[in-house]
């Protein structure tokens, strides 16, 4: 069987200094109009996945609603299983294709809670999630678009492992500042700019005071 790997793209409201959320995990940056670029681009995705922290800061709902369209498959990537259960991913998870990605060290408890619930469960890697892995079993389920939605520990996962082909950053007007303000990309960052991503400038849009930068990987 020929084996392919989903087409992965990053996107993320950015304040001017680089932060997707305030210290309090505030992340509220994003214009009615990038909003409506962003939902565009979700309804044209297969799937949208995202990190636990941002399940539990957020509340997403992960759906299209701001253009017309598909709503994508939902996948979290949650290794302990702690969604909550009052969480609007599992309450919607009755409309909604949604698959939660464990680990193996996830509790018969927490493993219990997630089957009450219409959704998938993959669990790849022992205590860690396995992205490489977690995005060949992707691609075997005809998943060929991934949209990336964080957050910033999520983020770094996937651009470490080099998995990012595309960027969407739409910087906002806001300036936030914070040491503890979670950034696009947290986790431990290269050491060297050469290690970085090369990536290549597409397009850029200006949405009145945002612009959305796009870029792809050389
Ligand atoms: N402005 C924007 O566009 C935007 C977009 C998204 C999020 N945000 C903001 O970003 C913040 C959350 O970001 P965050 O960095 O704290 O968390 P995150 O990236 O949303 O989630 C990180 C968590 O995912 C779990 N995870 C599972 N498998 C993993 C793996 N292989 N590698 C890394 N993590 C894995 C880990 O918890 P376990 O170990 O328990 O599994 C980890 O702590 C929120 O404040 C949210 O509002 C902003």
């Amino acid at each position: 069987m020929e084996k392919f790997n989903p087409k992965i793209i990053l996107s993320a409201a950015i304040s001017i200094d680089g932060k997707i959320a305030t210290g309090s995990g505030d992340s509220k940056l994003s214009s009615k109009k990038d909003l409506i670029r962003l939902h565009q681009l979700r309804s044209q995705v297969d799937a949208i996945l995202i990190g636990k922290n941002t399940v539990n800061k957020d509340d997403p709902l992960l759906n299209v609603r701001y253009s017309r369209g598909r709503n994508p498959i939902r996948i979290i990537l949650d290794s302990r299983g702690t969604i909550s259960n009052k969480s609007k991913i599992l309450q919607t998870s009755y409309q909604i294709k949604t698959i939660i990605v464990v680990s193996k060290k996830i509790t018969k408890r927490n493993l219990q809670k997630l089957k009450n619930f219409p959704i998938e469960i993959l669990i790849i890697g022992k205590n860690q999630i396995n992205v490489k892995t977690l995005m060949s079993s992707l691609g075997k389920r005809k998943i060929k678009t991934v949209l990336l939605e964080g957050g910033g520990t999520i983020n770094w996962e996937f651009i470490k492992n080099n998995l990012v082909d595309e960027f969407f950053i739409t910087i906002t007007p806001f300036i936030l500042g914070g040491k503890n303000a979670i950034s696009l990309v947290q986790g431990k960052g290269f050491d060297k700019v050469t290690k970085s991503p090369k990536l290549r400038l597409n397009r850029i849009k200006r949405l009145e005071n945002d612009l959305v930068l796009h870029y792809t990987k050389l």
